[in-house]
């Protein structure tokens, strides 16, 4: 942890102070050793990814959530990025920050909501275009879904919205101490509406991490996105490795503005595998586009959207596993109740079975779980 940062320093021991109860993984003693850094570091199969951190436990995209799901075990965490005003990096999952933050309280910014589209869809509220990086830290990160997660919200007002490069620190600083290979896994959000106004996000991305030690395709780095072209300009930026994201219809975004009438269901097509391998290592599909749903709301069978990626050389990580019933297939629900836990065990070891290479989760300690039950 860099001395350079004392607030960072404040923020980090109030998030371990809090989430102590919550660390069940310990993590295995070993060197980090030179190889492990970088070209010989090989991934623990399969990949688990801390959604937005350990975003089922504390409120999404704070250092407390990324530490927690590295405590947990989480081989990489997961921080979406939007830009503020200023040209920087910030970890949200959307640019309208009333979901997420407490700015809806802030007489100071009552100003700034307004209405506009983004991505083709009309939204109101605050925006991170219309906010300095210092107007931004005086906000304070609430839980996304209380009603599902009332524990998370109780922890509404105790964290900042950080920024990329305090992310990276925070990796850092808990290689050291847990003694291994800490993966980044950003994905850009919203980035032809963001070129659009002129706060492109490739070219900052590719150089914070430049900056900070990630530059090759052996680095523990992956980009993802939802958009087709912005990871094209990443792939000529960089040589870290890109994750074309996927959903169950419609087109990327990118892909409607230009008008190309590309969908993500040809995309997921043998031929449109082999187009994405072109350009990224791997998919992120909706899991539902690998093991579908019936009727009912159970697992089917397999699709042959894994065997198809593999054939193309890509990794395949799905999003997105949550352990409450609300989230879970009809028959893994352990009760009525939404926010209670169920059989997410069940539902990871399905789709393991079915060949996928990493899977991102809220709840990273149950996949390090299944995984170690499996080894
Ligand atoms: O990036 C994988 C997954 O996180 C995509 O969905 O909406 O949670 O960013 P979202
Ligand atoms: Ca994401």
């Amino acid at each position: 942890m860099s001395h350079k940062h004392p607030a960072i320093l404040r923020h980090w021991l109030l998030a371990c102070s809090l989430l102590l109860p919550l660390m069940s993984h310990a993590a295995p003693a070993a060197t980090v050793s030179t190889e492990a850094r970088g070209r010989h570091h090989v991934e623990p199969s399969p990949l688990v990814i801390g959604h937005r951190g350990a975003s089922g436990y504390v409120p999404e995209h704070t250092l407390a959530s990324y530490a927690l799901a590295v405590l947990q075990g989480a081989d990489y965490i997961e921080p979406d990025l939007v830009m503020t005003k200023d040209g920087q990096l910030i970890a949200r999952h959307d640019n309208e920050l009333g979901l997420t933050t407490d700015v809806a309280q802030r007489p100071e910014f009552a100003d700034r909501r307004r209405t506009q589209t983004v991505d083709g869809v009309t939204l109101t509220g605050w925006f991170s275009e219309d906010f300095t990086l210092a107007e931004i830290k005086s906000l304070r990160a609430i839980e996304r879904i209380p009603t599902i997660r009332p524990g998370n919200a109780r922890l509404d007002g105790a964290f900042e919205v950080p920024t990329l490069q305090e992310i990276i620190d925070l990796v850092k600083s808990l290689q050291i101490s847990q003694q291994r290979v800490i993966g980044l896994y950003p994905e850009t959000k919203h980035p032809t509406h963001f070129q659009q106004l002129g706060l492109a996000m490739e070219r900052p991305l590719v150089r914070i991490l430049a900056r900070n030690g990630y530059a090759s395709r052996w680095s523990p780095v992956y980009i993802q996105s939802f958009e087709v072209e912005n990871l094209k300009t990443l792939s000529r930026l960089t040589s870290l490795r890109l994750v074309q994201l996927l959903w169950t219809d419609g087109q990327p975004y990118d892909q409607q503005v230009l008008g190309t009438g590309l969908t993500y269901a040809q995309m997921s097509t043998p031929a449109g595998l082999k187009a994405i391998a072109r350009y990224a290592a791997g998919i992120g599909p909706e899991k539902s586009q690998i093991i579908p749903r019936d009727a009912a709301g159970n697992l089917t069978s397999p699709t042959r959207l894994v065997p198809d990626a593999h054939a193309a050389g890509l990794k395949v990580h799905p999003y997105t596993f949550r352990a409450e019933n609300s989230f879970l297939p009809t028959d893994l629900r352990s009760s009525s109740d939404p926010q209670a836990r169920g059989d997410t065990e069940t539902e990871i070891r399905a789709f393991l079975d079915a060949g996928i290479d990493g899977l991102f989760i809220d709840q990273p300690d149950i996949a390090v779980k299944v995984r170690e039950a499996r080894q």
